[in-house]
């Protein structure tokens, strides 16, 4: 695999230096290099944390020792999951919002999955690094520009390495196109699109006891995502969840590898659906409150973004309508091009490649295809990964996170990729304010994404 010694040095030597710029006394635990467990803390103990949860504690190399959050609720409910696999109770930390920092001092623990709001994602990650622990970190957009940078610099700085754990990069007819990809038989790219398309309002908004489809409250009076999530449509108007959608086309591009996102430009349109919801609802009406609310953020956000190598990548936000689910994914090339119709199932894509179908202009299903290019992650794991989350694709992010960090090698998803993927929120947000103006998307790699390698699933290792 090219570039593997580099990659098994990065964790060991970088985690050492992270060792002696730390002064916080619990780095000392942090046992660089190789390891045959790994010994995790969970900061955000919600419903995605119980997801990874379920998956550690299936795995003898995992041990979750210990919670943060602050919400009795769902440390309860964290901890029935542990239990559900007989595996130890976790220590808990639920004394407020900064409880997690006691997590963190623990000498015990190796790595953080951080599944917290996204307004404290790059904050967990940033003291997490500085407490010698590694981050894995989920989805979202950042807050502001600045977090991405300082993610960035904690990371080198400290020399502890950071895996962005976008799922949908794993999913199974995502990796077989990346195959296809890479066997170039969609030719040289052109084009990819992606989107988060997902009818959230059912999500967005419930009646404090049950997560979904249950009522028409946000904030305080709500449970789970409607407590924080809904807030960021009140305030902000932007491509709020880039990742899904970018994450696997930016993987396919070589993004941070050989190319870069270069400048971007977003669009978004009225808003409606979520005020719609409100007043429609059997729990909500006109005279509800929070039909007085001014939702900010359009219905739908288009984000254009031009990369170094001449690609276009076109981002689409839409989770505050009536639709069925779709990530809406498009990859072009000058052989071939694949579009993703339906929720990701094998039969629900279509594939046209020119001179292998005898320029018939006929799209084919993507069934057979997906299956003769199987990608060799699923062909080896696709039992394992039977009844994890999300149709399966939980299970290889993380095994790829635990993969990484027994072998003390490098993350395919790193701390470059979280900034660069991330920094499409804000600077969407200051697009759509400005008309459309066209932002430029810092080169958070510094120059080093010219000669940085392609690691992402080169193998069915992780
Ligand atoms: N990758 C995916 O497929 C996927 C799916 C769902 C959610 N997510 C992401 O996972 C994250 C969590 O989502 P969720 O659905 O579990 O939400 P959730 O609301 O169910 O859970 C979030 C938890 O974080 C806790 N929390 C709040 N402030 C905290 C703090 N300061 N420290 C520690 N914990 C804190 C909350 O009390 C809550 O229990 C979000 O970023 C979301 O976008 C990803």
């Amino acid at each position: 695999m090219p570039g593997s010694v580099d990659r098994r040095n990065f964790i060991k030597t970088t985690a050492l230096t992270g060792v002696a710029l730390s002064i916080n006394n619990s780095i000392r635990a942090f046992s660089p290099g190789k390891k045959e467990k790994v010994r995790v803390g969970i900061i955000g103990a919600g419903f995605r944390s119980q997801e990874h949860i379920g998956n550690f504690c299936q795995r003898p190399d995992v041990e979750v020792v210990a919670l943060a959050d602050p919400q009795e609720r769902s440390i309860h409910e964290a901890i029935a999951e542990i239990k559900k696999y007989n595996r130890p109770e976790p220590v808990v930390y639920k004394n407020g919002d900064h409880d997690y920092k006691q997590l963190l001092k623990r000498d015990d623990i190796d790595a953080v999955v951080i599944c917290s709001p996204w307004e404290w994602h790059i904050v967990q990650a940033i003291d997490a690094m500085q407490a010698g622990k590694i981050p894995g970190v989920e989805v979202c957009g950042a807050m502001k520009l600045q977090d991405c940078w300082d993610v960035v610099n904690t990371s080198e700085k400290t020399k502890i390495p950071l895996m962005m754990i976008e799922n949908v990069c794993y999913r199974r007819d995502v990796m077989a196109v990346l195959n296809m990809v890479r066997k170039g038989m969609f030719g040289e790219l052109l084009h990819a699109q992606g989107g988060y398309e997902h009818d959230l309002r059912g999500v967005l908004f419930n009646d404090g006891i049950t997560a979904y489809d249950s009522g028409v409250e946000f904030g305080p009076r709500a449970y789970s995502e409607a407590q924080w999530r809904t807030n960021h449509y009140v305030k902000r108007n932007g491509e709020l969840y880039p990742t899904h959608g970018l994450g696997p086309v930016a993987v396919m591009l070589n993004i941070n590898k050989g190319n870069r996102m270069m400048r971007l430009s977003s669009i978004a349109s009225k808003t409606r659906g979520l005020h719609k919801y409100i007043v429609e609802h059997p729990k909500g009406g006109t005279e509800h409150p929070n039909a007085k609310v001014k939702f900010q953020q359009g219905d739908l956000v288009n984000t254009q973004i031009q990369c170094t190598n001449g690609e276009t990548i076109l981002l689409t936000h839409d989770t505050s309508l009536q639709r069925p689910y779709n990530l809406g994914f498009r990859v072009q090339g000058t052989e071939g091009i694949w579009q993703d119709f339906g929720s990701g199932g094998p039969t629900q894509g279509f594939l046209y490649f020119e001179k292998l179908m005898k320029h018939s202009h006929h799209w084919d299903n993507t069934e057979q295809w997906l299956k003769d290019h199987d990608h060799p992650l699923w062909v080896k794991y696709g039992k394992d990964a039977e009844g994890a989350g999300h149709g399966g694709m939980d299970f290889f992010v993380d095994h790829t996170f635990i993969e990484c960090i027994k072998r003390g090698v490098e993350f395919p998803l790193d701390v470059y990729d979280l900034a660069s993927w991330y920094s499409i929120t804000p600077l969407s947000e200051k697009s759509i304010i400005e008309g459309g103006q066209v932002q430029d998307i810092p080169d958070f790699t510094r120059g080093k994404f010219r000669t940085k390698k392609q690691i992402f699933a080169l193998s069915d290792e992780y």
